[in-house]
């Protein structure tokens, strides 16, 4: 193993977290209050009784708890504060680059507008590149579970925010399980015209099957896969993950929480080091699944004892290589 400290002060890139995964129960109380926001029938009254609900069956019993939770972000306001307070932990914990998911759709639905959903965020991004020196960037998804036309209308929202870069990548979330990438290949294309340097990811093989990791690269072109365990299960796409040198983002805790695999020990990690299949590792709904990026670190040093200085040298090193920054700013990294 290695020490604490070493894992502390990595330079950390986190390339999956999703902001409204990053409201914290108490964040979630206080924005419910202060927008008039009434939570459905049942829902926990207290901090405590909301957190002693943060046990997961699958990715749908988080998901339904995920997007009531999303429900009391209003105001350009709220995503300012939510965004910022996820960036100055962030960096708190060694993270020098951070790349933010954000699901317009579950604020367009409720009449909030994108304009007041990207506004508030990349003012938090400026200001937290000023103030702890790291890198943000913007990554928009589509709600995967809602018709491929909704997500078309919601591309079309973002159009100008596409075209200037402030929206940098294009992701794919929510319930993965019958909702195929092939779906929305159109989506992704339109949005790549709008701007040829748009970055391009989805979820894949998190629930799903290997063959959801092959449809993404192959029909939607893209270049990093969100989870992507289920890769272990087919060696020949292992070979073609090292070979064009497509990073997954791994999130360890997310995984245990979801019960995606019943340990951290169990993700097939030391088979993508052996293979050469590049990972980050990342903390996907901190707020909800106990931990950020560097509590992701230390649970994979303790379950990873065989990992060295070179190893974790090695992991950090590619995930800045697989970060959509400049090659200017990965030289400083
Ligand atoms: N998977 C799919 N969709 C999500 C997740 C996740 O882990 N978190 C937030 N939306
Ligand atoms: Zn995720």
């Amino acid at each position: 193993g290695v020490p604490d400290q070493f894992l502390r002060e990595l330079p950390k890139c986190e390339h999956h977290v999703h902001i409204e995964g990053t409201l914290e129960a108490e964040q979630l109380f206080q924005f419910a209050n202060r927008n008039n926001i009434s939570l459905p029938e049942g829902f926990p009254a207290t901090i405590e009784d909301l957190k002693a609900k943060y046990n997961f069956a699958n990715l749908q019993e988080f998901l339904d708890l995920y997007y009531i939770g999303a429900s009391v972000i209003v105001t350009e306001e709220d995503f300012y504060e939510l965004a910022f307070a996820y960036f100055k932990k962030a960096a708190s914990q060694g993270v020098v680059h951070a790349e933010i998911f954000f699901d317009p759709q579950s604020h367009t639905s409720r009449d909030v507008s994108i304009v007041t959903v990207v506004s508030g965020l990349t003012r938090a991004c400026k200001e937290a590149e000023k103030k702890f020196s790291i890198t943000t960037k913007l990554i928009m998804c589509l709600l995967r579970h809602t018709a491929p036309s909704e997500c078309s209308k919601t591309i079309e929202s973002a159009k100008k925010y596409i075209k200037d870069g402030t929206i940098a990548g294009l992701g794919l979330d929510s319930s993965e399980k019958g909702f195929p990438p092939s779906l929305f290949v159109e989506c992704y294309e339109v949005a790549k015209k709008y701007n040829a340097d748009l970055r391009l990811t989805a979820h894949a093989g998190e629930e799903g099957p290997a063959s959801y990791v092959i449809e993404a690269l192959d029909l939607l072109k893209v270049e990093r896969i969100d989870h992507g365990i289920r890769v272990a299960d087919d060696d020949k796409l292992l070979e073609r993950l090292a070979e064009e040198k497509i990073m997954l983002t791994i999130c360890p805790l997310s995984n245990v929480k979801l019960q995606v695999v019943d340990k951290t020990a169990d993700l097939p990690l030391q088979k993508l080091l052996d293979y050469g299949v590049p990972f980050s590792i990342n903390s996907d709904d901190p707020a909800y699944f106990g931990g950020y990026i560097l509590d992701n670190f230390y649970q994979l040093s303790k379950e990873y004892p065989q990992w060295g200085f070179f190893t974790w040298g090695q992991i950090v090193k590619n995930s800045i290589n697989g970060s959509w920054c400049d090659a200017k700013r990965k030289e400083d990294l």
